[in-house]
């Protein structure tokens, strides 16, 4: 057990690709497959080359054989990205009749949580689920300014790198407030 009580976090909000970014760990919004698919995940394989792809491959024929549940996070490296690592995550699909909150706040305390075993200090997080997976700007954003709030982490720095000037201003908006 590791407590990191009176460690601060600071939340930076970026406008960008999350494929670019210079941190120590940048957070896949991926599938359970962990073998690749379009947005966030897609670009993060393309320029990250196939070292990553084979990295997961391991994953899949060892402990993910039946690959990773949503909600949780692991780790592989980052082929030719900036980044030492890559963690992927597995967002909830948005559901209009179940409340999947929980899960996606699970995304951002497990992704920190394998950023700490790692000893990554800099964590660079796209909007989880608010792609591909349909969850809602404002709600996807919320859930993950409170989770990453709420986390008990020796992360220092976290950066949300949002893709598009809408989903950097939901999150501004929620941030400030
Ligand atoms: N950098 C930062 N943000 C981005 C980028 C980028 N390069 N590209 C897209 N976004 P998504 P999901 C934004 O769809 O909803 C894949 O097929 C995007 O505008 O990447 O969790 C996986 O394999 C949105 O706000 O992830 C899964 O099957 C946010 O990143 C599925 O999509 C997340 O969008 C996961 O869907």
């Amino acid at each position: 057990m590791r407590h990191h009580e009176g460690m601060a976090t600071t939340i930076t909000l970026v406008r960008g690709d999350i494929t670019e970014q210079h941190a120590d760990a940048v957070v896949n919004a991926a599938n359970s497959s962990l073998l690749g698919g379009g947005g966030v995940d897609g670009a993060i394989h393309r320029r990250g080359g196939p070292e990553i792809l084979a990295a997961c491959r391991e994953l899949r024929a060892g402990h993910y054989g039946k690959g990773l549940p949503v909600g949780q996070a692991v780790a592989t490296r980052a082929g030719r990205l900036a980044a030492r690592w890559v963690i992927h995550t597995v967002g909830p699909v948005w559901s209009a009749e179940e409340d999947r909150s929980a899960q996606l706040a699970s995304c951002y305390r497990e992704s920190l949580r394998v950023a700490d075993e790692l000893g990554a200090s800099s964590v660079a997080f796209p909007a989880v689920s608010t792609g591909i997976y349909g969850w809602p700007m404002d709600d996807g954003a919320r859930i993950a300014l409170a989770a990453v709030r709420a986390a008990d982490t020796a992360v220092t720095d976290v950066r949300f790198v949002l893709y598009d000037e809408t989903a950097y201003a939901v999150f501004a908006g929620l941030a400030d407030g």
